[in-house]
Parts: C-alpha cells; sequence; structure tokens
C-alpha cells in the first residue's frame, strides 16, 4: 500500500501544476530564527558585495532545506545550480560543475552526506580556497594542474548530520538545523497554498489537515491536494472542514498524523515492554531501511516525545502507553494489544 505521509527524496514538483514552492520570505512560514539569521548574513554580504558564507541545512526531509536554498539565491540575486551527491561520481562530474558557475553562484547539494569521500576531497580546496586541484594522467607522469574558481556559495542539505565528515561539516562557515513546524504554521501553510490551488480551505480544514502532517509541510501540501480532489468531484467551491475530514479518513490518516509504520514502530516498542530495541531489529520487524528509520520515521516521534533514544536503543515513553491506553507496567493489557 502506498504510504500517504511518505516523504520521497527528490522533489518531484515539476509535476506540480501550481508551484506552491515559496518564493520569498514572506511567503516562507515559520522557522523564524532561521530566516532572521540569514536576512542579516545575506543584507551583510550584498553591502560588502561578497559571496555568501557556505551553508549547510539539515533536518528531516520535507521541511524545507531546498526551498530555502531557493529563496536564498533570489535574494542574493543569484544563480543557482541544483544537485544531488549521488550525481556527483567521479571528480570531472564536480569538476564540470563547479567550472561552470560565475563569481556569486549557488551551487546546492542535496543529499550531501552521500558525497564520496574522494569527491570530498576535491571540494575542500573549492569551499575554502576557490581552488580546483585536478590530477591530470596517472603514474608518476601525473600532474596536479590547479585552477582558480569564482567565489561561490555553496548551500548543503542533509537528512543526516551524523553521517558528514567533520572536515566536511567545518567548512561550512553557518550551521542551521530545521524545526518541525507547529499546527498553526502548517494551517498558515496550507490556506496559501488552497489559495494558489484556487481551492480555498476553510480556516477549521486547513487545522484539521496541519494536525495530521506530522509537522511537515510537504506532507500537508500532500494531503491539501488530495483532500482538493475530493471537494472537486463533490463539486464544491471551498474545502470544508467535513471534506477535510472525510478526505483524510478515505486516505487512511489517522488524527494525530501517524500513519502505519508510525503505529507500527510504536507498537513493536511496547511489545519490547521497556527493553531498548536496536536499530537493526527494528529495520528487520518493519521491513525499512535503517537509514529511513532514522531519518524519515523517527525524528517527529522522537521530537514529539513518543519515543527515546537510548545508548542501547530506542525504547516508548510514557506518552506512548498513554496513547496505546496501556501503563508501562500494566503486562496485562499490553498482551491484549497485539490479540
Ligand atoms: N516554511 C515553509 N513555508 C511554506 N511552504 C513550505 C515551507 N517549507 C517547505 N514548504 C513546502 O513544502 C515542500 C517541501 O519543501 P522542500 O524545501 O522541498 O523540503 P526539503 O528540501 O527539506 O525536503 C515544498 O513544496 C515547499 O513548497
Ligand atoms: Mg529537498
Amino acid at each position: 500500500m502506498e504510504r500517504i505521509v511518505e516523504i520521497e527524496r527528490f522533489d518531484n514538483e515539476v509535476n506540480y501544476e501550481v508551484s506552491l514552492r515559496p518564493s520569498t520570505w514572506d511567503e516562507y512560514i515559520g522557522q523564524e530564527k532561521i530566516k532572521k539569521n540569514l536576512k542579516v548574513f545575506i543584507e551583510a554580504s550584498r553591502r560588502r558585495q561578497e559571496a555568501l558564507d557556505h551553508i549547510l541545512f539539515f533536518g528531516p526531509p520535507g521541511l524545507g532545506k531546498t526551498t530555502l536554498a531557493n529563496i536564498i539565491a533570489s535574494q542574493m540575486g543569484a544563480n543557482i545550480k541544483t544537485t544531488a551527491a549521488p550525481m556527483i561520481e567521479k571528480a570531472g562530474d564536480l569538476a564540470a560543475l563547479l567550472t561552470n558557475i560565475e563569481e556569486g553562484d549557488i551551487l546546492f547539494i542535496d543529499e550531501i552526506h552521500r558525497m564520496s569521500p574522494a569527491i570530498e576531497e576535491i571540494l575542500y580546496p573549492a569551499m575554502e580556497d576557490f581552488r580546483l586541484d585536478i590530477i591530470i594522467g596517472s603514474g608518476p607522469a601525473a600532474q596536479t594542474v590547479k585552477i582558480d574558481l569564482p567565489r561561490f556559495t555553496l548551500i548543503g542539505a542533509t537528512t543526516r548530520a551524523g553521517m558528514l565528515s567533520s572536515p566536511l561539516r567545518e567548512r561550512f562557515g553557518m550551521h542551521f538545523r530545521m524545526q518541525f513546524y507547529s499546527p498553526e504554521e502548517l494551517a498558515t501553510i496550507i490556506q496559501q497554498a488552497s489559495h494558489k490551488l484556487e481551492k480555498q480551505a476553510d480556516t477549521s480544514a486547513a487545522k484539521e489537515i496541519s494536525g495530521r502532517s506530522r509537522g511537515t509541510p510537504r506532507i500537508a501540501l500532500r494531503l491539501l491536494k488530495r483532500v482538493r480532489d475530493f471537494a472537486e468531484v463533490m463539486d464544491e467551491e471551498r474545502i470544508s472542514l467535513q471534506r477535510a475530514k472525510f478526505g483524510l479518513d478515505e486516505l487512511g490518516v489517522n488524527d494525530i498524523g501517524f500513519d502505519e509504520q508510525d503505529i507500527l514502530l510504536l507498537e513493536l516498542l511496547i511489545s519490547a515492554r521497556g527493553k531498548p530495541m536496536g536499530l537493526s531489529t527494528i529495520g528487520a520487524a518493519l521491513s525499512e531501511d535503517e537509514g529511513t528509520i532514522e531519518d524519515v520515521l523517527e525524528p517527529y516521534l522522537i521530537a514529539n516525545g513518543y519515543i527515546e533514544r537510548t545508548a542501547r536503543g530506542r525504547i516508548a515513553t510514557a506518552k506512548t502507553y498513554e496513547l496505546f491506553r496501556l501503563t508501562p507496567l500494566d503486562k496485562e493489557n499490553q498482551g491484549g494489544l497485539f490479540e
């Protein structure tokens, strides 16, 4: 079954009939601290007429990293070239990218934790000294050719800060950790998007959708579009609370926004009865890859206090037991959950 709140790794927004991606600070809702800092740094570098320092964004998918990179570019009046680390396979791929940029341009590298060590080595002098060291030939005849690069800004995005090598991390002048969005912020994003889609969502409907979106704009927008489809075929001009509820129920999104995988994970941890469970065990039980559990599934559950990460593994919190109407020590009831 398709996972409704699933988050794809790469954006397929080109398929959207209307772009819902904000292009200005005003449209970019929330992440106030990041916005405030970025505005200052952008203004300062514009005054000095210098390229912006390299920027690293990290946080779960769908929280607005790519969008921010694009807003920064437009605020700097700079061109942006976008790629993802797995697409840079050979030194030549990176060299081609870097020799094609102009002074002040932005190079956006998504999934930067997946960069190969050999490519990283080439990136270091490029980031630090705006210089490309290319080795031509091999064996004793090999020569290093140094090419000067224009001053550019590298923006990196990653879902796994922990997987980034520290030399790479240190070469970014600014680090920003993305936060999950509050229901109020998501409701604003939904109303703004529904306006663009020309099917206005009522305030109550926007709230309903936002509460089920796992704190994530990408999920909120996806749910909005599906609900809009329901309103569309019912010939309704607006998106009402009733239609939103109906649509979301049809889609199988429960009222805290958990999907099946979330529920399975929580049930699994409850079944361990307080014993920490390792990532590999969880992965095997859910038939899910460990990276996806760490990047996509866990962060929201941890941020909202449903699970805890300990040195020995993951455990369900009292909040989770309560959610399933169980008490942590009530073994009898716990058994009942799996009948
Ligand atoms: N702060 C925000 N305000 C409004 N819309 C947002 C915001 N952040 C993200 N979005 C929307 O959510 C979607 C996912 O954002 P994106 O930047 O692609 O996330 P990421 O790169 O972190 O995976 C985009 O369609 C974007 O329009
Ligand atoms: Mg992205």
